[in-house]
């Protein structure tokens, strides 16, 4: 049902409109997943997105109305229309946008301004409604406020809506506007019949909708805003993959439209913004295609990481506020300031830094003097005075600081929990993620201990920290790898938990039974049929008193991925063995058994948990649920592919740097014929899923749905559950550029 058709193409124009003769080349690209319909408009002046939801014959109503979105990256800005049917039933108002005279869809605007600072870029064009229509509600001004509404409470604020001006233009047209709260910035959404001389748009100014009869409209959209520099997909890249532009054009345009040589996007429409953890494992993982240097993207991303550290504590950002948003929420604390914001709730995000720096100085050892020499303080003031260096140094103390509590006593009190304010902390950030646990799996067993090996080798690189500080960098050498390989060994089995066959054959059954989602097959016989089936939980003190969440996930791929040393005893080699054959057997198994699904390997389980708590909210309309994210796919098989090299002493996969010190022994699972064959197995297996779904990969998240007259359905997230749409775009789902299967693997 789910058909992601892909139109791409470029061409020159020449904006008659600046005053500069020079040409402008203009990108666009269509890409169709409905009931969404994405554009991207791209060329000197301004990058836009465009995103027109129509409901579909079987589209819920309830969640899929008609709408109008336009995203800006810069400010995260943007503008939001809602539409209704006039007179007929709701679902029965169709909207399009169509080619015209002013683009195909999508022209551009570009007025200069007098006096103003910066001209009025955007977009505008044709479109199409197929009867008479009411705008209901516009939203002028940040990405921020407009999803406050539209995965918030339906939240409307009057100092942003009362803000809103309606006014007749052209006779029988009408201009939207609003001044930021900035006073110099103003969002502007004009809708001007279009050989449509039957109609006339009607403002009622009390409410500030438009009534208008049905047919073709002209539309733009626009804003005076400083405009960020995306970087071509030819800087984007390295030397070395310049060829991807042309293999695969889609992805390296999709890449493209969220890199700035300011820093990198998460994802479109809904994250045209920074967020710390995204841009970080999109680095880790596009690594062997992405540029390095002066300029470059990698720079991009450590530079944008670096430029938000609180310097106080070390923390990395996760998300900035910038534009009206940053406005707006200065004035909640009584400031007058267009001043960005910059947030700190996770505890995964500091750990990702050093991995990445340790990577890019292995590589780009003549890089390191230039870059951390520079100085901070351009994007967060408070930042002002310090250089690259100095932050670089303080988030490496954060994190020796926070893990040294476990290197001496290796208790459960001891492991790095959530910020006891915050709900989430990691990359499944929403209210169940980790089903209300304050230790998650993938922070402990992974990126401390990899975080740790980065500091020990950033600590014997020379040029990296100075000598004299008060930390004692210099004991870091050693100290930093001795700690690491204590958080490697010894916090798996805090999330090991065993069933017995039988119990968890008959927790199958159970939730098949009770499931809302899922009424198939159990797949029980993939199951061993006696003896224990090993899972790890995917956090600890979960909602519920429940001492841990035992929902079988994903997560196992941030292991694989990051940890790559070889065990000191063999106790400890026998817990490694059990882990990575538990991962391979949860791809090898089919769902409910065990992850895979013919939409590839959901990122959660429930089903093996036993608790009907759990299986209330991990379910395939939850964001973190029984759903599939790209970058775990990603993830998982780099992840499984690094593991597999370790058991080729010939030919060792280019392993993360930090761990080359233990890259000399090869682990004892490799020459168990049972576990390394299906740890061998389940890379296929996930391959031939990655594959079968190669139409979803670049999008953020994707779901599914099950009858017993279908089987399963590929079906978008933003369906099954309201203010939870997936981006059509997301950086780390374009991971597969450089992410590719190993066909001597087969
Ligand atoms: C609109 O124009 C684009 C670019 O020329 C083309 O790819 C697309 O098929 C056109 N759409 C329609 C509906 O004609
Ligand atoms: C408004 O009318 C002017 C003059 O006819 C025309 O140049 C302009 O394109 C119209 N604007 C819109 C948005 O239709
Ligand atoms: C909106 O209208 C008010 C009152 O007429 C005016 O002061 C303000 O400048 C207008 N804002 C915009 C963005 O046009
Ligand atoms: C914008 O103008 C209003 C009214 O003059 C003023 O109260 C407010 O402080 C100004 N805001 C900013 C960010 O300058
Ligand atoms: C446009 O609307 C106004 C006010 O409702 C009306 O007086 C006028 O006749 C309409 N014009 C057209 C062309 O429909
Ligand atoms: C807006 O106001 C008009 C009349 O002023 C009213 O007819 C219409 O129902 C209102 N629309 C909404 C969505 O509130
Ligand atoms: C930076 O860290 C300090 C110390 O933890 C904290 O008090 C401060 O609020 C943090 N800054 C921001 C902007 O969160
Ligand atoms: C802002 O000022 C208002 C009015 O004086 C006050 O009620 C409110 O508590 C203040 N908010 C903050 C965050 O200081
Ligand atoms: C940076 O240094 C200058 C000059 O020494 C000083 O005036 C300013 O307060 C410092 N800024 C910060 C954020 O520390
Ligand atoms: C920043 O680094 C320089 C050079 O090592 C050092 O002299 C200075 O004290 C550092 N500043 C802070 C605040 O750590
Ligand atoms: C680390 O701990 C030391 C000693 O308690 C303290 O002085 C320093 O401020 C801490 N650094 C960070 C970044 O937390
Ligand atoms: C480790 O922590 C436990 C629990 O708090 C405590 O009983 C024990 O004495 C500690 N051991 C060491 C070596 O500090």
């Amino acid at each position: 049902m789910l058909a992601l058709s892909i139109a791409l193409f470029a061409f020159w124009f020449h904006d008659a409109l600046a005053q500069s003769s020079g040409s402008c080349r203009a990108v666009t690209q269509h890409l169709s997943d409905p009931p969404y319909e994405n554009y991207f408009y791209s060329d000197c002046h301004s990058d836009s997105q465009v995103v027109v939801t129509s409901p579909l014959p079987d589209s819920n109503l309830s969640i899929i109305g008609p709408r109008l979105i336009v995203a800006w990256p810069a400010g995260n800005s943007g503008i939001c229309t809602y539409f209704q049917p006039q007179n007929g039933r709701n679902g029965s108002l169709g909207i399009e946008l169509v080619n015209s005279t002013l683009g195909s869809p999508l022209g551009p605007v570009y007025k200069e301004n007098d006096g103003a600072k910066y001209p009025y870029v955007g977009i505008e064009g044709v479109i199409s409604f197929n009867s008479s229509a009411t705008l209901t509600i516009p939203i002028l001004g940040s990405i921020r406020t407009i999803r406050d509404f539209t995965e918030g409470p339906s939240l409307l604020r009057p100092i942003i809506q009362d803000a809103v001006n309606a006014t007749k233009t052209n006779g029988t047209g009408a201009t939207l506007s609003r001044l930021w709260l900035d006073n110099v910035t103003v969002s502007t959404f004009t809708l001007v019949p279009y050989q449509n001389s039957g109609t006339n748009i009607t403002i009622h100014q009390q409410n500030k909708t438009l009534n208008f009869g049905p047919g073709f409209y002209s539309f733009s959209a626009s804003f005076n805003y400083p405009q960020l520099t995306q970087l071509a997909p030819g800087r984007v890249l390295n030397s070395a993959s310049q060829n991807l532009i042309q293999q695969q054009p889609d992805q390296t345009t999709s890449l493209s439209f969220l890199s700035y040589s300011e820093k990198l996007l998460a994802g479109a429409w809904r994250f045209l913004t920074y967020f710390g953890r995204d841009s970080m494992i999109s680095a880790l993982l596009l690594e062997p295609v992405l540029s390095q240097g002066n300029g470059s993207a990698t720079e991009a991303v450590i530079g944008a990481v670096l430029e938000r550290i609180n310097r106080t504590d070390g923390s990395v950002c996760h998300e900035e506020t910038i534009g009206d948003y940053a406005t707006y929420l200065n004035l909640q604390d009584n400031i007058t300031s267009t001043a960005p914001g910059f947030t700190y709730p996770m505890i995964d995000t500091d750990y990702y830094l050093p991995v990445l720096m340790a990577q890019y100085f292995n590589h780009s050892p003549s890089r390191i003097s230039a870059l951390l020499q520079r100085n901070a303080g351009s994007v967060d003031v408070q930042n002002r005075n310090l250089t690259y260096a100095n932050l670089t140094l303080i988030n490496a103390e954060k994190i020796m600081n926070q893990t040294a509590a476990f290197a001496k006593n290796q208790t459960q009190a001891n492991l790095i929990h959530l910020k006891s304010d915050q709900l989430v902390g990691q990359w499944r950030d929403s209210t169940y993620g980790i089903g209300g646990g304050r230790i998650p799996f993938d922070v402990n067993t992974a990126l401390v201990p990899a975080a740790l090996r980065a500091i020990g080798q950033l600590a014997r690189t020379p040029g990296v920290f100075p000598n004299n500080t008060r930390a004692n960098v210099t004991a870091w050498r050693t100290l930093a790898d001795s700690r690491a390989r204590i958080w490697e060994e010894q916090t798996l089995h805090f999330f090991e938990f065993n069933t017995t066959a039988s119990v968890a054959r008959s927790r199958l059954q159970r939730f098949v039974n009770t499931s809302t989602f899922y009424n198939g097959p159990t797949n029980a016989s993939s199951l061993p049929a006696s003896g224990n089936v090993t899972n790890y939980a995917i956090s600890l003190d979960g909602n519920n008193h429940l001492s841990s969440v035992d929902v079988m996930h994903s997560d196992s791929a941030f292991r694989l991925f990051f940890v790559n040393s070889t065990p000191s005893t063999p106790a400890e080699q026998a817990q490694e063995t059990r882990f990575i054959n538990a991962t391979a057997n949860s791809l090898v198994r089919s769902f409910p058994a065990g992850l895979m699904t013919p939409q590839s390997m959901v990122v959660a389980n429930p089903a093996l948990s036993g608790s009907d708590v759990l299986i209330a909210n991990f379910t395939n309309a939850a964001y973190h649920g029984t759903v599939v994210w790209s970058f775990q796919l990603s993830m998982m098989a780099k992840g499984l592919e690094r593991q597999l090299g370790r058991c080729d002493n010939g030919s060792a996969p280019s392993l993360s740097p930090s761990s080359s010190s233990m890259m000399a022994s090869t682990p004892s699972w490799c020459n168990d014929t049972s576990v390394y064959g299906n740890v061998k197995r389940a890379y296929n297996i996930l391959w031939d899923s990655i594959e079968a779904n190669s139409a979803q990969l670049q999008g953020e998240v994707w779901s599914w749905t099950y009858s017993n007259s279908t089987g399963f359905v590929t079906t978008p997230l933003g369906v099954l559950s309201s203010g939870t749409e997936s981006d059509i775009r997301q950086l780390w789902s374009l991971t597969f550029l450089a992410v590719k299967r190993d066909e001597i693997l087969k």
